[in-house]
């Protein structure tokens, strides 16, 4: 791998220093940006940068559409590299970001950035855009601002850049939530991880796990946007201060060392995967068995030392009931009989599911469960599943005993199956969901009287300086990369006020 400084690179004052992220398997990378000729084949050409994109990247997809590069970056692992990778090597031969960014600068504000740059330590660092988390919802809308012509904050010559922003996110390396996912969840298991716009996900072997194919494809993302990410860094509170968003930030490493910034706007990409969520039920301090939630499992042997009670009607739920079956019993609880539908998840479905959705946060109300939306497919293995009896569930026991479970009333619906009075249980298993990981923004007293944040797209209705992507309605890997696209766009109207 090449140690030399990354001369594309500043550091920003008070964050770690910047590490270069060549995948998360730490083999060394390539990144090629592909053009093609007129017969088809690939012509490799310089790797993006911000002078080389359009203002705004007009090839984003029409309206119900998706992102079609016509460009696209590959990134390729080193000993795939054809011949012509040295030419093709990122940054080379092409213009500096430095002097790219001088270049569409604006005087006064490169006036107020140097005096930033001179700053006392603990002064808050002027910026445009903060986005908060570098997963799929970060990652589009950090590319987005790009592509509407913003320069990372961290990249030579950024103080005196025109319009700028800042990527923070907590996480230890590229990946998003993927980088925490169960090791038996594969490529072949997820529902479909749509690619970033930009830059085709091409998985060579669906049964490598997803906590891994999916990190590497980010942090190639990363370097190829050049979109600066800076981590591990975590925003603790967001609040007014006279007009402007101060964005209070810390190194996870050292967190006595805080950060401020002080931004125009915000992207909230934050995700929902730090904020597991674990209802309460009569009795369950006094268990003593092991009690997690889906955020902690991570293999069916680590509990196969006794029966299971797997809680909630999602696919966490399904899927590691499934997994379990061959290693330990199990008792599936839910508390409402399972939807299963026995339609394909076609376009008209997934845009009908969105839809409820979007129609709850616009009048303000919080999402529901994931599964209440979408339903469970009948696949063949989750019809496997129902007829050998691993997926039959029970209605939610009425408590928590010190070594299991208790019903006091029989299964009252269809769609739940009967069983005995009580079960003794080595785990429980809470596959009860996640919710939106947004405590930083409390201060800025954005939830309503309906218990949720009014929405209007991906804009705050009550404060339209924030835009949440990768929430409810765009809680998917293709909700994220068009609220990311929806998000830059409305920013860039708010900052023109
Ligand atoms: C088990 C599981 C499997 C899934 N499978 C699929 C699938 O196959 N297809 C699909 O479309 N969707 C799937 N989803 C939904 C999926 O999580 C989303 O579609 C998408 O990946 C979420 O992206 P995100 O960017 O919103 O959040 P995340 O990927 O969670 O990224 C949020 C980032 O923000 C950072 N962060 C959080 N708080 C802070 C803070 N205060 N300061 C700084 N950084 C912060 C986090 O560290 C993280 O890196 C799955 C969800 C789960 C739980
Ligand atoms: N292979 C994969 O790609 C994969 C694997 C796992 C998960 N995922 C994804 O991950 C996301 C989250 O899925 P998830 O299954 O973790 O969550 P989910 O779909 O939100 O489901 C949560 C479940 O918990 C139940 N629940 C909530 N509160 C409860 C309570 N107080 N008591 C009992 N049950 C309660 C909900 O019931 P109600 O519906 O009644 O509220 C629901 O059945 C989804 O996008 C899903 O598709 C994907």
């Amino acid at each position: 791998m090449d140690e030399s400084p990354d001369e594309t690179r500043a550091p920003v004052p008070g964050l770690p220093e910047p590490v270069p992220s060549r995948g998360s398997s730490g083999e060394d990378t390539l990144e090629l940006v592909l053009d093609f000729d007129e017969s088809g084949l690939p012509v490799p050409v310089a790797a993006p940068d911000a002078s080389s994109r359009p203002a705004d990247d007009g090839q984003d997809a029409p309206a119900g559409g998706e992102d079609a590069p016509d460009r696209d970056v590959v990134a390729l692992r080193g000993e795939d590299a054809p011949d012509s990778e040295g030419a093709a090597r990122r940054g080379e031969g092409a213009p500096s970001r430095g002097e790219d960014s001088r270049r569409r600068e604006d005087a006064p504000r490169r006036r107020r950035r140097d005096r930033a740059s001179h700053r006392a330590p603990d002064a808050p660092i002027e910026v445009d855009v903060v986005v908060i988390g570098a997963g799929q919802a970060g990652l589009s809308s950090a590319h987005h601002l790009r592509a509407n012509g913003f320069t990372a904050v961290g990249e030579r010559g950024w103080e005196g850049a025109d319009r700028t922003f800042v990527v923070l996110d907590d996480s230890p390396a590229p990946g998003g939530a993927w980088q925490h996912r169960w090791p038996g969840l594969t490529m072949a298991d997820a529902h479909g991880v749509h690619e970033l716009p930009g830059m085709p996900f091409l998985v060579a072997d669906p049964a490598e796990p997803a906590a891994r194919a999916v990190p590497y494809y980010f942090a190639q993302y990363e370097d190829a946007f050049d979109l600066h990410v800076q981590r591990p860094v975590r925003v603790s509170r967001v609040s007014d201060e006279a007009g402007l968003l101060r964005v209070e930030s810390h190194s996870v490493d050292r967190p006595d060392d805080g950060v401020v910034f002080r931004a125009r706007g915000l992207v909230n990409a934050s995700g929902t995967w730090s904020k597991p969520f674990w209802p309460v039920y009569p009795g369950q301090a006094a268990f003593r068995g092991r009690q997690l939630h889906t955020h902690d499992y991570r293999t069916p042997q680590e509990l196969a030392d006794g029966h299971v009670v797997v809680v909630g009607g999602g696919t966490s739920a399904v899927q590691l009931l499934l997994a379990l079956a061959p290693v330990t019993t199990t008792t599936w609880v839910t508390r409402r009989p399972p939807q299963w539908r026995d339609e394909a998840f076609t376009p008209e479905v997934g845009r009908a599911a969105v839809a409820l959705v979007e129609e709850r946060t616009r009048a303000g109300l919080p999402p529901q469960s994931i599964v209440s939306v979408t339903g469970l497919p009948l696949t063949p293995a989750y019809r496997a599943g129902i007829e050998e009896g691993v997926l039959q569930a029970r209605p939610m026991f009425s408590r928590i005993t010190a070594t299991g479970v208790e019903w006091s009333a029989p299964a009252a619906a269809d769609g739940w199956v009967d069983g005995p009075a009580s079960v003794e249980a080595a785990t429980i298993l809470w596959c009860t969901g996640f919710r939106a990981a947004l405590d930083h923004l409390a201060p800025l007293r954005l939830r309503g009287s309906g218990g949720g944040i009014a929405m209007d797209g991906t804009a705050v209705v009550a404060d339209p300086r924030i835009q949440l992507v990768g929430y409810g309605p765009s809680a998917s890997t293709i909700g994220a990369n068009r609220a990311g696209r929806e998000a830059a766009r409305n920013l860039v109207a708010v900052l023109a006020r």
